[in-house]
């Protein structure tokens, strides 16, 4: 067989060069921004992989536009809400994710972002970019400390555990809510207290978000969930903007229910809301959660090599099914 592997948006060198070892013909979109779907449906046609990214719609269209032979999805991406994964399996069709490459730069950037807006950052930029007047003051522009602080965090996988750690370092204690409850020994590590969802967004000086994006989580984070928080609390979103009901978190943020939000995901992205937009206890970054050279080739590197696997006939190295 003669692969014809279709990539939907330009990758990093190294992860090309992996995928040319297929032999076959490669295509990688330099059409920037996402594919439309009929071009989507169009370039996809006669793959035997893609490679696809969040914002592409993966279904049983995308399928039936490619053609019986297609084999494998490589998502570059752990989160994989835009695949429709049932209807790939019905169709026998491996999907696979990045777990693990993007670990380290997601938790970062999720504890940058818990720095940003307990610390007033964004604020701070903002005031010396418009060139407004400020001086040192003991009382000037003070932000919440994070020592002994309760950080909640809601899922506790991979990415939320690397919150933890760095949340430990600042001196912060650890609870979390989570579908299924981790290792004694992973909680002894980070001494985190299991709670139910509803403790966790009472209790919790900061709520971070590290869960799917499912029919269980979609709008989580609604006016009853935020009305629930305290009035001095924060909450960081570096999962999936639909996790949050944007609407219900303006008008948390507007009417005080909460201190403030960062957010590196939004609900109908690339589109934010007017009204966040003008909140300045809002942060707001473009899904820069792993943004870094070194993860985006490692991610693009990845998915080439499940590519790669399924095509020859092994299993894929980080498969979303079975
Ligand atoms: C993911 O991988 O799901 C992130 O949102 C992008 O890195």
């Amino acid at each position: 067989m003669t692969p014809r592997i279709v990539v939907t948006t330009p990758i990093p060198e190294p992860a090309a060069e992996l995928l040319r070892t297929a032999g076959g013909e490669l295509w990688i979109s330099q059409e920037g921004g996402s594919l439309p779907t009929e071009r989507l449906h169009e370039v996809a046609q006669g793959a035997h992989a893609i490679v696809a990214n969040l914002r592409d719609r993966v279904d049983a269209e995308l399928v039936e536009a490619a053609g019986e032979q297609l084999r494998v999805v490589a998502n570059i991406a752990v989160g994989y809400d835009n695949v429709d994964v049932p209807a790939l399996a019905e169709r026998n069709v491996q999907v696979t994710n990045t777990p693990g490459v993007l670990t380290d730069a997601t938790a970062d950037l999720a504890f940058a972002l818990l720095l940003m807006v307990t610390r007033r950052l964004g604020e701070g930029e903002r005031l010396i970019r418009d060139r407004q007047p400020w001086s040192f003051e003991l009382s000037f522009m003070l932000g919440s400390g994070l020592r002994d602080k309760l950080l909640g965090l809601i899922g506790f996988g991979q990415i939320g555990q690397a919150m933890a750690r760095r949340a430990r370092a600042s001196g912060m204690r650890i609870a979390y809510a989570a579908r299924n409850r981790v290792s004694a020994e992973v909680e002894a590590e980070f001494d985190a207290v299991y709670l139910s969802r509803s403790e966790l967004l009472e209790r919790a000086d900061v709520v971070s978000l590290h869960c799917p994006l499912t029919s269980e989580t979609r709008g989580m984070i609604d006016a009853h969930a935020l009305r629930a928080m305290r009035a001095d609390a924060f909450l960081v979103n570096t999962s999936r903007g639909q996790v949050v009901d944007e609407s219900a978190l303006v008008t948390a943020l507007r009417q005080g229910w909460i201190a403030g939000a960062a957010l590196d995901v939004f609900e109908r992205e690339p589109e934010v809301a007017e009204g966040l937009l003008e909140l300045d206890n809002a942060v707001l970054i473009p899904h820069l959660g792993s943004a870094t050279v070194e993860t985006r080739t490692e991610m693009a590197s990845l998915a080439a090599r499940n590519v790669l696997a399924v095509l020859a006939g092994r299993p894929a190295l980080t498969p979303v099914w079975p």
